[in-house]
Order: C-alpha cells, then structure tokens, then sequence
C-alpha cells in the first residue's frame, strides 16, 4: 500500500467525508475546519495520498506565535493505520514549521487516546501538562438539569488597568507554573504573554473580580474560558462566578480549560463540573 505525501487542496474534502466524520463518539471537527484550515495564511495541511491520489490521511500544523508550532487534526484511515503514516506527516509538518521559524512544536491529546499519545511519543514529543477540561451546561442550554448559580462576588467585565494585576498575579501562582505559561483558544494552547491579557481587555473578554481573573469570549453558543487564575481558597468561587457570567451572556454551556492541579479539581467536582483530562506534548524543532 504506497502513499505519497502532498498539500491538502479543496477537492480533498468530500472524500474525508466518508472516513473522517464519526472519528469518536462525538463525532468529529476536521472535515467542517477543513476549509478554514486551507485558507488561514500561517496553516499547513497534508494529506497522505494513495495510488490514485485519493486521501488516505490528514493533518494540519498552524503557527500560534511566531516560534509556535501548533499540530492537530491527524486522521488516518483505518485501513492506513499503523504503516507510519500519522508519524510521516507530524514530520513533514515540523519541518514546514522550522522553516518558517518555529522552535517548538506543541499539541493536545485525550488521555484516553492511547493510539495517539503512542505515536507521538514514538517521533520525540514528550508530555509536557496536564490540563483539565471543566464543561457544564447552563439554564439557557434548555436543559433542565442545567445550572442555575448566583454567584455571591460576581466577576465582571474589566478594562486595560486590569491586564497588569492579572498577568503579575497569575505569573507569581501556581497555574501559571503548572501550565508552562500557556493559555488555550478554541482547543489550541500557546504561551501567554502580557500582551494576551491586554488584548483580551480591549475584546471585552477580561473578567476580573475578588475570586481572581478570566479571559472568557463565546465560542459558537458557548462561554469559552482559556485563562484563569485563581487561589485554592476561591477557586469554587470563581468557578461558579465564571458560570454566573455564562448566564449573563446567555451561554449555552461553559468550557474551561486549566491546568491540572488536585484543588481546582476537587473545586470544580463540587461545582458539578463535568471533568475530561488532556495531556499537551511538546518537542523542541
Ligand atoms: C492516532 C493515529 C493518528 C495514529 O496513526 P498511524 O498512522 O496509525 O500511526 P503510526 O503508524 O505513525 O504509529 C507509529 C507508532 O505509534 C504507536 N501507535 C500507533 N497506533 C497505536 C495504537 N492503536 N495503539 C498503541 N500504539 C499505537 C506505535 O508505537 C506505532 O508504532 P508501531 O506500529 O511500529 O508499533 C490513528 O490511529 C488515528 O487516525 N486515530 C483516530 C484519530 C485520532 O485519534 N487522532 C489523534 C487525535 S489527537
């Protein structure tokens, strides 16, 4: 079974389509970006080609930063798999990356995915975090099991001032130190500078109040959350403050992301949080 390796191009779409939609239970992102992907100027994506140039697998690397290589999206058919071939275009990406300048490159797997956490360690990622996952439904999910919280300290919404006191704050805790200084956006992580906080503010996206702070923007009808800091003693506070702002914008759901640490675990739990954990890799280019 011979492949080539080339760039990924529009007509490659409708023929992911039949393999690539109900990659897991949930179903599966790739075919729906894949446009984006195509189009979105610092991306790279390949496929694996077969004899009749049909896509056999896929991938695709885009730069977060200037150093920052970011890989997601590998799918091999699974008929291809276990030939080399997820191994073969996480290289081809990497190389693409350090020829436009990255000097790492960083990527996030489930940790139920043992396929991928495998192959990735087999080409020289190592396992760098552990982060969690806290997802909760809100009253305007429709659900009626939903959360309902009012929040006693509600966080609000904060301008540049705060940008400051946020980013010292988080720099000098322990979230910052157990995330390597990473933040995520729509399930992509890269390192937080303060200049993220300062923009997140002028987005309307910092939220500030006694519980600590948040950069939280909608994501499709969820409240996306990439950045807390917080302390154990206020930790379930914020949580449930962060919720309250869910409900004020009038989210469908609220997905966290931090980094794993046993007391935002445990606050999150009492929250009635749903909890997933991920695991973020990185190898140096
Ligand atoms: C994970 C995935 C991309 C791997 O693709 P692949 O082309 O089969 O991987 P490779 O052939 O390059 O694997 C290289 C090594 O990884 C490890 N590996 C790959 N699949 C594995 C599996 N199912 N179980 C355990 N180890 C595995 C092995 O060490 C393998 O070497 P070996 O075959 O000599 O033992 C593929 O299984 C897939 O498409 N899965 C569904 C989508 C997915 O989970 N993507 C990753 C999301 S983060």
């Amino acid at each position: 079974m011979d492949y080539l390796l080339r760039q990924a191009r529009a007509a490659d779409k409708e023929l992911l389509v039949p393999w690539t939609s109900h990659t897991f239970a949930w179903g599966d992102y790739v075919v729906d970006s894949f446009d984006d992907w195509l189009t979105h100027p610092q991306s790279q994506v390949l496929v694996a080609a077969d004899s009749t140039d049909e896509p056999v697998a896929v991938a695709r690397g885009i730069l977060l930063s200037l150093d920052e290589l970011w890989l997601q999206g590998v799918r091999v058919h699974p008929k291809w798999r276990r030939k080399g071939i997820a191994s073969k275009l996480g290289q081809a990406l990497q190389e693409w990356g350090a020829s436009q300048g990255a000097k790492v490159a960083q990527l996030m797997i489930e940790d139920w995915n043992q396929a991928a956490r495998g192959q990735v360690t087999r080409i020289g990622f190592r396992q760098t975090a552990q982060w969690l996952r806290a997802f909760q439904t809100t009253e305007h999910s429709g659900r009626r099991d939903a959360a309902k919280v009012r929040p006693p300290d509600p966080l609000q919404r904060v301008g540049l001032a705060e940008a400051g006191p946020a980013f010292y704050a988080w720099s000098a805790g322990e979230l910052s130190r157990l995330s390597r200084r990473m933040m995520s956006v729509n399930w992509q992580w890269r390192r937080l500078h303060p200049e993220d906080l300062e923009r997140a503010a002028d987005h309307g996206a910092l939220f500030a109040g006694p519980t600590g702070w948040a950069i939280a923007a909608p994501r499709d009808s969820y409240l996306e959350v990439g950045w807390i800091q917080t302390t154990p003693d206020r930790a379930q506070e914020h949580l449930a403050a962060l919720l309250g702002v869910a409900g004020v914008e009038r989210a469908s759901a609220l997905e966290i992301m931090a980094p794993a640490v046993p007391w935002l675990e445990e606050a999150a739990t009492r929250a009635g949080f749903e909890l997933e954990s991920l695991f973020l890799y990185e190898k140096a280019l």
